[in-house]
């Protein structure tokens, strides 16, 4: 308590049910300084107390809780995910977004996080066969569902044909974009839209590689399109 703060508090009536003060700082604490002054408890220290000594007496219970044990929250709820032939069962906050999940809590750093609003094409991936922008679809809406991200392609430390073809025909420079454009690629000749450069073109327009390395791109994804 400031010195002589107190003093400024004037008392003008009092009844039992409300008490008027003339008070030079409004808002501040000065009735609870005037019933502390008085030797009384005030409400929000009443209320300080009581709430202090209710989350002492939860901490440890919680704390010492295993994190696999606590039960959800309305934010959290269970997800199960087949990633890249993978089953994996988890706590996820509902609000997370597929590519962070795959990111961040399935350590798949692999799918790139670029714009992270659907406008680059860095983070796709396939989702039960379809391509689809990560970063745009909360991984709470597909439970159940297959995904398939860059780490999954090879196998048995052999690339997919599609990598060797990006590899062969130059289809990267400094890579950023790549593992996206391959899942692209992928989708795009599982669609049958990989018949002409043209076509590629179009169909991977989703896709932005800022180091320019579209004429490679194609040719790997028609290569690979005439090898499948
Ligand atoms: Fe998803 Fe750019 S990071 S589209
Ligand atoms: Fe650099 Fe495409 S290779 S962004």
């Amino acid at each position: 308590m400031a010195p002589g703060r107190s003093q400024r508090v004037v008392i003008t009536s009092q009844t039992s049910e409300q008490t008027t003060m003339k008070n030079d700082e409004p808002f501040t604490d000065g009735a609870v300084e005037t019933e502390e002054r008085r030797g009384g408890l005030s409400r929000r220290s009443t209320l300080l107390a009581v709430a202090g000594m209710a989350s002492l007496a939860a901490a440890p219970e919680v704390a010492a809780q295993p994190i696999s044990e606590r039960s959800p929250t309305a934010d959290t709820g269970r997800v199960r995910l087949v990633v890249n032939g993978r089953q994996h069962e988890l706590d996820l906050d509902t609000r997370q977004s597929l590519l962070d999940v795959l990111r961040e809590t399935l350590d798949l750093a692999g799918t790139k996080k670029g714009c992270n609003q659907g406008a680059c094409g860095a983070c796709t991936v396939l989702l039960n066969g379809r391509r689809i922008v990560s970063c745009l679809t909360l991984a709470a809406m597909h439970d159940g569902a297959e995904i398939r991200t860059i780490e999954g392609l090879e196998t048995n430390g052999e690339l997919h044909p599609l990598q060797s073809a990006f590899v062969e025909h130059d289809g990267l420079q400094c890579g950023f974009c790549t593992p996206g454009q391959i899942m692209s690629g992928l989708g795009c000749i599982a669609e049958g839209h990989a018949g002409s450069p043209e076509e590629i073109r179009f169909w991977m327009s989703g896709n932005i590689c800022r180091c320019g390395a579209y004429p490679g791109i194609v040719a790997a994804i028609a290569d690979a399109a005439k090898r499948a």
